[in-house]
């Protein structure tokens, strides 16, 4: 995986499945990521072909419930993101999939009660003593298993802290880091810190991504000369309108709404999740509670939906 000058989409649960990443793939994405799987069930899971589809599905033994799917047409991009507080089940958890994708990222910023509360996401990063259990992490996977590794942070309370440890996560031998950059008390709507993504890029040799606040096609080179940063990565802004990829401009977003609906019965996607995709373009476009909303909250199935 080559890691420079790329514009990457975001890990997002419930939205980056395969017809969303495909999507933004067709607007102008170079490197898609999955949303974040954690390993206990991944570890439940076993590969099987979908001949109906066409796509390489990783479901829970003895059950119908499909964890990843992906296809070919994505394997040379395509990121598979693992929440893990543990190095032996991050390993075999990354054995399943790890010939099916480009690279895998373990996410160590995931500031969510769930993730914090199994010691994974950015609970890893909250006490030193926790870092030595990140780097044990990458370092077994980098030494086991043939395939790119990365990994994702928040930034730490200071910037000095930040860039100590990015340095000791370089030194693990991960292919590119990145960085979100807001820290975990943050919110969403607080203006991420381009100058400590800065920070890190400047004592780094590896790849670095940076990650939040950027909105149209302009922020992409903005944020590359603000940080330095090799490539960016898009959640919210590919989430409201994935075309923000194009380099041709924006495309109406419901246009853009529509097309993801169709990939979404093509590639069978949960109904769960293209539910709440959909929901979100709408509630930052429109609202809810006008009839649109209202049906697509009603709706149990794609044809529904459709
Ligand atoms: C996220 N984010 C996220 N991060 C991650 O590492 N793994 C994940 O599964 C998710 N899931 C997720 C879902 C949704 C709906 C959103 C909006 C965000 C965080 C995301 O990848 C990104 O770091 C932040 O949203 C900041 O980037 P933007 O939104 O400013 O471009």
């Amino acid at each position: 995986m080559d890691y420079h000058n790329k514009l990457v989409l975001a890990p997002m649960v419930r939205v980056g499945t395969l017809p969303f990443r495909l999507l933004a793939a067709e607007y102008g994405a170079d490197i898609t990521y999955g949303e974040e799987i954690i390993d206990h069930r991944l570890v439940k899971c076993e590969r099987r072909l979908n001949e109906i589809l066409g796509t390489i599905d990783f479901v829970v033994k003895g059950t119908k419930e499909v964890v990843f799917r992906t296809c070919c047409a994505e394997k040379n991009r395509v990121v598979f993101q693992m929440g893990t507080a543990d190095a032996i089940r991050a390993l075999s958890a990354a054995q399943i999939v790890c010939k099916d994708v480009a690279a895998l990222d373990i996410n160590m910023g995931c500031p969510k009660s769930f993730s914090l509360s199994g010691g994974m996401g950015a609970a890893l990063l909250s006490k030193p003593e926790l870092i030595h259990d990140v780097l044990l992490i990458l370092t077994t996977l980098r030494r086991n298993l043939d395939t790119t590794i990365t990994c994702k942070i928040r930034l730490l309370d200071s910037s000095q802290e930040t860039v100590e440890l990015a340095r000791r996560i370089e030194k693990t031998g991960v292919s590119a880091l990145a960085v979100h950059g807001r820290k975990v008390k943050d919110r969403p709507r607080d203006p991420a810190k381009w100058n400590e993504i800065a920070d890190i890029v400047a004592s780094l040799s590896i790849p670095v991504i940076a990650n939040g606040d950027a909105f149209e096609y302009e922020d992409f080179e903005r944020m590359k000369d603000a940080t330095g940063a090799s490539s960016v990565m898009i959640a919210r802004g590919a989430l409201w309108n994935a075309s923000i990829f194009s380099a041709k401009g924006k495309l109406p977003w419901d246009a853009v709404k529509k097309e993801y609906v169709r990939k979404c019965i093509l590639w069978d996607n949960d109904i769960k999740s293209t539910k709440y995709t959909v929901k979100e373009m709408i509630i930052h476009h429109s609202c809810l509670e006008l009839a649109e909303g209202k049906a697509v909250n009603k709706s149990d199935t794609y044809k529904d939906l459709a």
